[in-house]
């Protein structure tokens, strides 16, 4: 979304701590490498081997393990199905042969034991029920006798982020009875609700003749919180940057927070992103004075967006002398980081992992994947012998797209192993992060974050001491190699036939023709739209990147802009340069999943630019591959008078033939998180924060609720308004979106 339409949540997804000058990547290169006399590893093989060994293609299939991808057929060639058109009902809109149901909402007990949610602010045993703000979620097959099952069409867990609440003034408002209490100090009871209803979910969930619905009493289901202790794993695990009273080892840590994208391993485990978390941190004014100015970790707090002074997010610090409240308060406040939570904000911002099938396992954050606003991570296909590679992106403006490749080589009984959090550690604890630099010849180069990288190793602006270091402050690195400063990387996907990465840049109200985050090919528009009487400028709308490697492993990879988000009626030369039109026209596209089944992209949104004309969406694509449009010269305005020329590589045109809407959300929502069933008949999606422009006073007061669904679509007790996920199947039992 646009800051400047942001409703309350949503104002902690635009945090934009990077400063940092960032000259073009070659100019900055070139001349610390002539300064040191250095070279840099793994940059200069990079440039023989760009698509030398040709894309992935084909898809081999093992077809046993929890781990293992569904079989891919023949992808489809057409959508099969007439586009919704855009809206702003409150409800979910589907293309006509389409089914959807309600079946797992906000409050939904999660034991037998559990009440029935009344949905009035009276609830209790929130550890027990459906968390807030559904987002990313994965599919985990179950047979008919529990087992896990790759292939199982009608039974299975679904592993869910609730990302953050719906939230005014302090208070997650509609969990509480008058809508809670709007200023500091907190009361604990409100608060120890609103850590529950942050974290994950896993839920079973089954189909019969058709109607799927979850299991209230399934010994699977269960919630990790923002209260669970987890483990700190990889590279930072004892790090001095993670002690804490809680663990003065720096081994463990307490919650997740801000679980935004997802991912699945090839071993069959969830992971999840940590994408705003630093917002829930208090740090009084006077903290920099007390730490010191040499106390690194200022510079640290700074660059992820908790200057001295900072006000969190809910006041969750406020509530009393528990330790449970106190480690909110991120300030330096007693003798040293064993007695204090001066560190505590350190133990968030990683990927963590789960294995949704065995509650007995801790969940695990997996610190070598580096510390960031993080959202998805994309798995490349595993190949036998090759390293583990996952893509991923930091979702805060002018942030970085990083890549992970893991030190061990894949082996092909990893699909199925006996212990899938071993295969974890296996996998996500040893290896390599890179960063992107995106070229304006429409090549780039993935480059190395570590201390074998001299330039991170012998940066002058922040001390790094280990790879611990690099893992924790990771934006401090990539700043060190000048990556590319990006319009908020949001999702990855990987396309299963030809292993191109596709990531969305949901838009960036900091995009400037000239400046710090000037306008490069990577990121080219800067354009102003109108919403309503309000102009919003920048790169309102957003665009979706792509890069084909020849191995995932490579450094070298090509790249282009596969689509321009944009509203239909836009110039076509400058804004609407992929050419939509009204059945497939978007803004802030955030979500993305490519389905193996059919090879479709699926495109949500998380909009607040164009929502006078409609709510979020969601689009279905046949995608092209890198290359297949053409080179495109962009011409501005600077400051001063001057032309600034920017070339950049536009995919090729779209048309509703490949591109069409699918779905619109009801009202202030957005639409996230995509999984289905390995034969493409059922779909799941999340609807998250409907309603989410209602105001605390009228908590009481459902006629004033921006939205009333899931309530007004038949499901469940009371008009507030609550994230739920919903199913879609089509009426004929075909597949979805053909
Ligand atoms: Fe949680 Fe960047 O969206
Ligand atoms: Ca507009
Ligand atoms: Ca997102
Ligand atoms: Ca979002």
């Amino acid at each position: 979304m646009t800051d400047t339409t942001r409703s309350s949540s949503d104002i902690f997804n635009n945090e934009d701590s990077n400063t940092t000058a960032n000259p073009h990547i070659d100019h900055i290169m070139t001349a610390r490498l002539n300064r040191r006399g250095l070279l840099l590893g793994g940059m200069g093989a990079a440039a023989t081997s760009l698509f030398g060994a040709g894309a992935l293609t084909g898809c081999a299939t093992a077809s046993t393990g929890a781990g293992t991808v569904a079989a891919m057929g023949a992808p489809l060639s057409t959508l099969g199905f007439a586009a919704v058109g855009k809206s702003l009902a409150d409800k979910v809109v589907v293309p006509a042969g389409y089914n959807v149901q309600v079946i797992y909402a906000l409050g939904d007990p999660l034991k037998a034991s559990t009440a029935a949610f009344k949905n009035d602010g009276t609830d209790t045993d929130w550890d027990n029920r459906a968390g807030d703000h559904h987002d990313g979620m994965e599919y985990f097959g179950l047979d008919a006798s529990g087992k896990p099952s790759a292939n199982s069409t009608t039974r299975a867990l679904l592993a869910i982020n609730h990302e953050a609440t719906t939230d005014d003034k302090l208070s997650s408002f509609f969990i509480h009875a008058n809508g809670g209490t709007a200023t500091l100090p907190r009361p604990a009871s409100e608060v120890d609700k609103e850590f529950a209803i942050h974290g994950l979910s896993v839920v079973e969930v089954a189909a019969q003749n058709g109607q799927w619905a979850y299991k209230a009493a399934s010994n699977y289901n269960r919630r990790v919180t923002a209260m669970t202790e987890v483990l700190i794993s990889g590279p930072a695990k004892g790090s001095e940057h993670l002690v804490t009273k809680f663990s003065p080892d720096a081994t463990r840590a307490r919650g997740t927070l801000n679980n935004c994208g997802t991912g699945k391993t090839p071993w069959g485990t969830f992971v999840s992103g940590e994408e705003n978390w630093f917002g829930y941190f208090h740090r009084d004014a006077k903290d920099d004075e007390r730490r010191g100015k040499k106390d690194k970790q200022v510079a640290g707090l700074v660059r992820y967006g908790r200057p001295a002074g900072a006000a969190s997010r809910h006041g969750w610090e406020s509530a009393g002398a528990d330790d449970k409240y106190v480690r909110w308060n991120n300030g330096a406040l007693a003798a040293n980081a064993k007695a204090d939570y001066r560190n505590e904000m350190n133990t968030f911002g990683f990927v963590v992992e789960m294995d949704a099938y065995d509650a007995s396992q801790p969940v695990r954050k997996r610190t070598g994947l580096g510390r960031f606003a993080h959202e998805s991570v994309s798995f490349a296909k595993p190949v036998v012998g090759q390293p583990i590679v996952a893509y991923m992106g930091d979702d805060a403006r002018n942030e970085y797209m990083y890549k992970y490749v893991s030190a061990a080589k894949w082996d092909a009984a990893d699909a199925n192993p006996s212990n899938r959090m071993a295969a974890g550690d296996k996998y996500l604890d040893k290896g390599t992060l890179f960063v992107a630099s995106f070229k304006d010849d429409g090549t780039g180069t993935w480059i190395e974050l570590s201390m074998n990288n001299p330039i991170v190793a012998a940066n002058p602006d922040f001390e790094f001491k280990s790879d611990a270091d690099v893992a924790i402050y990771t934006r401090l690195a990539a700043d060190a190699v000048s990556a590319t400063k990006m319009d908020r990387p949001e999702w990855g996907g990987i396309n299963p036939r030809t292993g191109e990465f596709y990531m969305t840049l949901t838009n960036n109200s900091n995009r400037t023709v000239d400046g710090d985050a000037s306008l490069d090919s990577a990121n080219p528009r800067f354009y102003s739209d109108m919403k309503g009487s309000k102009e919003n400028k920048g790169n309102v709308h957003g665009h979706i990147i792509r890069v084909a490697q020849g191995k995932p492993t490579d450094t070298a990879f090509k790249w282009d802009i596969y689509l321009f988000a944009s509203e239909a009626d836009a110039d076509k030369s400058k804004v609407n340069l992929s050419n939509l039109t009204d059945e497939n026209d978007m803004s802030a596209p955030d979500g993305l999943v490519f389905s193996d089944v059919t090879g479709l992209c699926w495109i949500q949104t998380d909009d607040g630019a164009y929502t006078d004309k409609t709510n979020c969406m969601m689009l279905a694509a046949i995608p092209g591959k890198v290359g297949d449009g053409s080179k495109k010269s962009l011409s501005y305005k600077r400051a001063d008078g001057s032309e600034k020329r920017v070339d950049t590589y536009v995919g090729k045109a779209q048309s509703p033939d490949i591109l069409k809407r699918f779905l619109v959300g009801p009202v202030d929502c957005e639409i996230t998180g995509l999984c289905e069933t390995p034969d493409g008949k059922a779909m799941f999606i999340n609807i998250q924060h409907p309603g989410e422009g209602s105001k605390m006073a009228d908590v009481n007061n459902p006629a004033k609720y921006t939205s009333q669904w899931p309530a007004n679509a038949g499901y469940g007790a009371g008009k507030r308004p609550r994230s739920a996920t919903i199913v879609i199947t089509k009426k004929d039992g075909g597949v979805i979106g053909s």
